[in-house]
């Protein structure tokens, strides 16, 4: 694997050895001499590594260390230094350095400690080097998405009202996580509601809970997300699509910090920190009179906006990385993008956004024979399937679905090489044919679940219990959610 390393020494003898051992093993090397004009070549060539000794004459290099990440996130940073005391090396992991390697050091152990940050290089960074469980897979180094980094930073320790906003596929969900793990609260639970996804008269009972008999057909108290959430984070997705009268309901309750179950009368205390999302324009619906100012402006104490994906182009690359290695993960085979690829999935403009690039990530680990993803396959695959909501069936012009099984098969088959494929395919394979034909079912019998089963000729119960499983939104079809 070939990459750009920066080497910053101001021995001469040092520069020489260590870059000359680096271009053998293959990388392009470039050296400085100072702070300054590491400062200079940083900006210049973005090195996928840098090699830094700690006495420099214009600055100590390990003082540098934590700006450079700031400046640079995700850019491992291998200190080498003659003062191999054990403060130098404690101080080089507390300023974040990848790697300290006190000289004289053997140069095969630099090339190592190269090759494992170049390795570690296409992982993800981002908030994940900032958070030491690794919890928060949140990829991306984008202008756009330091911004978002540094938004969530400021709101993680408090408990404002958090609204993020964008639009399909851009981790609005992700990013709601990244606040409930990152703050203190992360020990309560993090509940989601989709408001999209609740029948409107429904929703306060889903919201509050209700008491035993509260209406018909409520056999037992049942505790509403509110009281499920308590010292957690509730996340309210999809709150564009929340009707009138529960936001009148959830404003008194935000105003408050208490609330009452439906039938009950006894208040309870809120403890929730509220993060919401939409991918509405909240002021356009303000405007149309169908969402509440006041509400509006509760909720959007703190607005992170995320970037759609096609704005933030030097992520793309990564992310598609990111995505083939969870793929591996997976227990996937494992497959690697060519320069063509790379560019060939700049140049898209991703209208379902990173989540239309992780569909696709997970199609071509499927799909392809070789381990190398080529340009042509990338194309095809965005020709072939503008909708990245169905998953992959390839079908054949004018051949049945069993032809276009059995040749997906064989290239499933052959994509690993000669060796098996994951055991569990049986179940793979029948849940890839399932979504699709459930899905569809669904919507031609315009989400009417009774409907449906008759269609399919299943028992109902089996239907709602796939649907289930297969974690279909037990509404799709239904005409207002189209
Ligand atoms: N920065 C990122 N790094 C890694 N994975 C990401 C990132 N952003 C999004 N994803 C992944 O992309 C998919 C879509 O993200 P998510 O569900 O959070 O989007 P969303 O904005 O909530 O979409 P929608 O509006 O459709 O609900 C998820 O699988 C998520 O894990
Ligand atoms: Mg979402």
């Amino acid at each position: 694997m070939s990459g750009k390393i920066l080497v910053t020494d101001d021995d001469e003898a040092i520069r020489t050895v260590v870059g000359e051992a680096l271009r053998r093993a293959g990388y392009a090397v470039e050296t400085a001499d100072s702070a300054a004009s590491q400062a200079e070549a940083l900006s210049r060539r973005r090195p996928d590594v840098l090699i830094t000794d700690v006495v420099l004459p214009d600055a100590d290099g390990l003082d540098l260390v934590p700006s450079l990440i700031a400046a640079y996130p995700g850019l491992p940073v291998i200190v080498i230094s003659a003062q191999n005391t054990l403060s130098t090396a404690v101080r080089a992991t507390e300023k974040g350095a990848f790697e300290y390697l006190p000289k004289p050091f053997d140069l095969d152990e630099l090339c190592n400690a190269v090759a494992e940050a170049m390795r570690q290089k296409g992982g993800p960074v981002g908030l994940a080097q900032a958070d030491d469980d690794g919890g928060i897979p949140l990829v991306g180094r984008s202008p756009a998405m330091q911004e978002v980094y540094r938004t969530i930073a400021r709101v993680v320790p408090n408990d404002l009202g958090v609204l993020i906003l964008g639009e399909s596929g851009t981790g609005k969900e992700l990013v709601a996580r990244a606040v409930h793990e990152l703050g203190p609260r992360k020990a309560g639970p993090f509940i989601a509601v989709n408001m999209a996804a609740i029948p409107r008269e429904l929703i306060e009972a889903e919201l509050f809970g209700h008491e035993r008999g509260a209406f018909t057909g409520a056999a037992a108290r049942v505790a509403g997300r509110f009281e499920q959430a308590a010292r957690g984070t509730l996340f309210l997705d999809e709150i564009g699509d929340m009707p009138m009268e529960a936001q009148t309901r959830l404003l008194r309750v935000l105003q408050s910090g208490e609330f009452t179950t439906v039938g009950g009368n006894r208040p309870i205390k809120a403890n929730v920190r509220i993060v919401a999302a939409t991918n509405k324009h909240l002021p356009e619906l303000v405007e149309a009179g169908s969402f509440r100012e006041d509400l509006y402006y509760r909720l959007n104490v703190i607005p992170i906006d995320l970037p759609p994906l096609r704005k933030r182009g030097e992520d793309i690359v990564l992310l598609a990385r990111h995505f083939l290695a969870k793929a591996v993960e997976e227990g996937l085979p494992a497959k690697q993008l060519d320069a063509g690829a790379s560019r060939r999935l700049v140049a898209h403009d991703w209208p379902g956004n990173v989540r239309e690039l992780e569909n696709l990530m997970r199609r071509l680990a499927v799909l392809t024979r070789d381990s190398t993803i080529s340009e042509e396959l990338i194309d095809a695959q965005l020709r072939q399937s503008p909708d990245v909501s169905v998953p992959a069936i390839r079908t054949y012009a004018d051949d049945s679905l069993s032809l276009a099984v059995q040749q997906h098969l064989a290239d499933y088959f052959a994509s690993f090489g000669g060796a098996l494929p994951p055991d569990g395919l049986y179940h793979r394979v029948l849940e890839t044919i399932e979504r699709p034909l459930l899905k569809a079912a669904m919507e031609a019998a315009r989400g009417n679940q009774i409907r449906a089963a008759r269609l399919l000729g299943v028992n109902r119960n089996t239907l709602r219990k796939k649907l289930q499983d297969l974690d279909i939104n037990p509404g799709h079809g239904r005409p207002s959610s189209a």
